[in-house]
């Protein structure tokens, strides 16, 4: 048995067979040899079709046993019903690339199959990439064996795109617009390599800066972002995802046979690992183009120059929207651009020089930014007036661009009519990063900002508590025994106290007599609540009583709850009451984490009550999380205000919120049969006072039953 390849010889293969070569024009089988020969590909091709003769003034073999040199990649492109008689030839010619063009699998129910096929490539130390894919591109290898219109350009993106039709759209798209790329390659089923390995190949290939992403669903979610957080070191990471809608996330399921992720999670999770999400291809196109090319930012000040008052505020606000911030030394400024300014014109940022300014005034004050250290990076939007000539504005953009191209992030935006148009369609082939609408150029410098700052950022490890995870699972193991899918509450409270986590005084009883000891014992007011492993909502069976004042409600509230819960469930199993301190009212938050069916173990925070329920303000996070990416939670969401203490409010405990995240996302990562884990409430005191789990809620795995 061979052992299994890495992706590396998918990208550099020193020959290529097309199985199902076509000689007819019309097939996918003949466009992929055409695409490799036109490539300039300097590898081996081979052709192979059993009627043999020639293509494209080349042998077409007829077997692949009648190849001579080495095949590191078998594009194939027959039907369904023989590609598993085509892999075992490839297994005898010892290929290392199953690349396989051919729908017809998982998408549309197929799994066996496709199963079949992985089982055996990798049983003959062979890769599969696909199935129903459009084939791959490679820059360091000039290969494109795809069956995409051709003429890609090479450059510095690198596209994985786990659509078909539009991985095929974007090969046009990328040339149409100038977009160099480094690699496309088409993942499909992604029944072996994800995009995961292609991301690990991707962060040390020197040609590429910038990775995008066109993804449905995630499948091997908690290595994925192992591997974003170390390659969003190097590179720019842009995705754009399908399913942001109800409906879409339906479409994209079925699509790909793969389950589209909830989508704040994926959305949040991105952001934990420096990924820049994309609102629409549009957008994803416009960051890869600008990002390619952009230099990296000295520092965080952008200058707008602009010749009208009202696209300088839409830039202004677009700053605000995208998180560029605008130099403010207004004195600096001043003196910057005194010389280049019209009497009525402002050199506050931004500097605006006015409907009067000529294009020569304009270049005078984007050199003058250009060369001012501290303002880092420029957006140069111009209105069109009659006072500029077109070809000669053109040409000092064009200028500017190429001097400066490489010291300061530089966009522009211009508004007009066929002239303008002109101008933006010209340059823009030429990789100006030019735009008509000004929140999309603003956009560009924002995603340039976002992945400076993350790239800025000292990792920081996980925060992984050091807990007895045997006594846990030991815990679980015990309640699993007795045929549970939850735990009871004093064991829930066991397994917090193992994390260490504050909780109210709490007692069980088995007795009215225990119970008043308890009550007596722990100091009044007290809370009680049935303890049954046949109730799991104890609220709605009546067995809760809140705010006991004295030995004589702790008496009635004991018997009202036995009689409630026996009214409920006639043969409940009651193990007692539980006595609990009545917390002290703070701000209610809730902390959960769960075994995620796409990213794995996740950690969840939110403020509680309507806040989480109505408003949904909550945020996630891949587990284990470090201190940082907990404090990150915090102040992520939207009532974060209520938390920093508002109307003469005291601020509240925030590190301790921070602990109990990160001590959930330690047992969440270590006790994997743990599926759900929610503190709800925990209340948060003000600062130094800490916080306390009122209630904690486990659910694990249970036992299959036997039958
Ligand atoms: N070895 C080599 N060649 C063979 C073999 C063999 N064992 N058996 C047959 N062939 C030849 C055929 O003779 C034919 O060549 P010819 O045209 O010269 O006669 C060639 O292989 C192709 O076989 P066909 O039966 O003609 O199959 P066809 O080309 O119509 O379809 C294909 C094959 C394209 C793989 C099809 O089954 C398929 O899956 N199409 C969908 C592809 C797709 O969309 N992929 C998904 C992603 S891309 C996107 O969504 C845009």
């Amino acid at each position: 048995m061979r052992t299994k390849t890495d992706v590396d010889s998918l990208f550099e293969p020193r020959g290529v067979a097309v199985v199902g070569a076509s000689h007819n024009e019309a097939k996918i089988g003949y466009r992929i040899v055409e695409n490799i020969v036109k490539s300039g590909y300097q590898g081996g091709i081979y052709p192979i079709n059993p009627k043999g003769g020639e293509i494209l003034g080349r042998k077409m073999y007829e077997s692949l046993s009648a190849v001579d040199g080495p095949v590191d990649i078998a594009v194939i492109s027959v039907p369904e019903k023989i590609v598993f008689d085509t892999v075992k030839d490839c297994a005898a010619k010892e290929v290392k690339h199953l690349v396989i063009i051919t729908s017809g699998f998982s998408e549309v129910g197929n799994v066996e199959e496709e199963q079949r096929i992985v089982d055996f490539a990798h049983e003959h130390g062979m890769r599969v990439l696909g199935p129903n894919i459009f084939g791959i591109y490679s820059a360091s290898a000039s290969l494109d064996a795809t069956f995409g219109p051709g003429g890609i350009l090479p450059g510095h993106v690198a596209i994985i795109s786990q659509s078909g039709a539009l991985g095929v759209a974007m090969i046009g798209k990328t040339a149409a617009e100038s977009i160099g790329l480094s690699a496309l390659v088409s993942v499909g089923n992604k029944s072996d390599i994800d995009e995961t390995e292609l991301l690990e190949y991707l962060a040390q290939d020197e040609a590429t800066r910038v990775i995008l992403i066109y993804i449905e669903g995630v499948k091997h979610g908690e290595r994925l972002v192992d591997v974003l957080k170390t390659v969003t070191r190097s590179k720019h990471v842009v995705v754009i995802k399908s399913g942001r809608s109800k409906r879409g996330a339906m479409a994209a399921a079925s699509h790909t046979g793969s389950l589209a992720g909830t989508d704040e999670i994926f959305d949040n999770i991105m952001r934990q690992c420096g990924v820049l999400r994309a609102e629409s291809l549009q957008e994803a196109f416009d960051w890869a183009r600008f990002l390619a090319d952009a230099p990296v930012p000295k520092g965080k000040y952008g200058v707008i120059v602009t010749n009208g008052g009202g696209i300088g505020v839409l830039a202004t606000d677009a700053c605000e929207k995208y998180d560029v911030s605008l130099y403010d030394d207004q004195k600096t400024l001043k003196e910057t651009f005194a010389p280049v300014m019209p009497d009525f014109g402002s050199s506050k940022n931004p500097v605006d020089l006015t409907g009067q300014a000529t294009a020569q005034d304009y270049a005078k004050a984007l050199d003058a930014t250009l060369e001012k250290d501290g303002m880092d990076a420029a957006m140069a939007l111009y209105c069109e007036t009659a006072l500029f000539d077109v070809d000669k504005f053109k040409e000092i953009l064009r200028r500017e661009y190429e001097r400066y191209k490489g010291r300061k992030p530089i966009i522009f935006s211009l508004f007009g009519g066929d002239n303008v148009d002109h101008i933006i369609r010209t340059l823009g082939k030429d990789g100006v990063p030019v735009f008509s609408s000004v929140y999309e150029a603003v956009s560009c410098m924002g995603a340039l900002y976002r992945s400076w700052r993350n790239l800025r950022e000292e990792p920081e490890a996980p925060e992984l508590y050091d807990f007895d995870a045997d006594a846990v699972n030991a815990i679980i193991e015990k309640a699993r025994g007795q045929g549970r899918g939850f735990l009871l509450a004093d064991e829930a409270q066991e397994v917090a106290s193992l994390l260490g986590l504050p909780m109210p005084h709490s007692i069980v009883a088995g007795s009215i007599q225990e119970a008043v000891d308890a009550a007596e014992q722990i100091g009044y007011p007290v809370v009680m609540k049935v303890v049954s492993k046949d109730i799991v909502h104890k609220s709605d069976a009546g067995g809760v009583a809140l705010d006991l004042d004295n030995k004589k409600e702790v008496v009635d509230a004991y018997q009202a709850i036995l009689r409630s819960c026996r009214a409920y469930k006639k043969d409940a199993v009651i193990k007692g009451v539980e006595v609990v301190e009545m917390a002290p009212p703070g701000v209610e938050t809730i902390i959960g984490a769960r075994q995620d069916g796409a990213f794995g173990p996740i950690v969840m925070f939110g403020l509680g009550g309507i806040y989480v329920e109505v408003m949904k303000d909550v945020t996630f996070r891949a587990a284990p999380i470090s201190r940082r990416e907990a404090q990150g939670m915090v102040s992520e969401i939207r009532s974060y205000p209520l938390l920093l203490g508002v109307r003469g409010e005291k601020r509240k405990d925030i590190d301790e919120i921070v602990t109990v995240a990160t001590r959930l996302s330690s047992l969440i990562h270590r006790c994997r049969d743990i599926t759900d884990v929610e503190i709800n409430p925990l209340v948060v005191y003000d600062r130094g006072e800490g916080v306390k789990a009122v209630d904690v809620r486990i659910l694990f795995k249970k036992r299959p039953e036997v039958k």
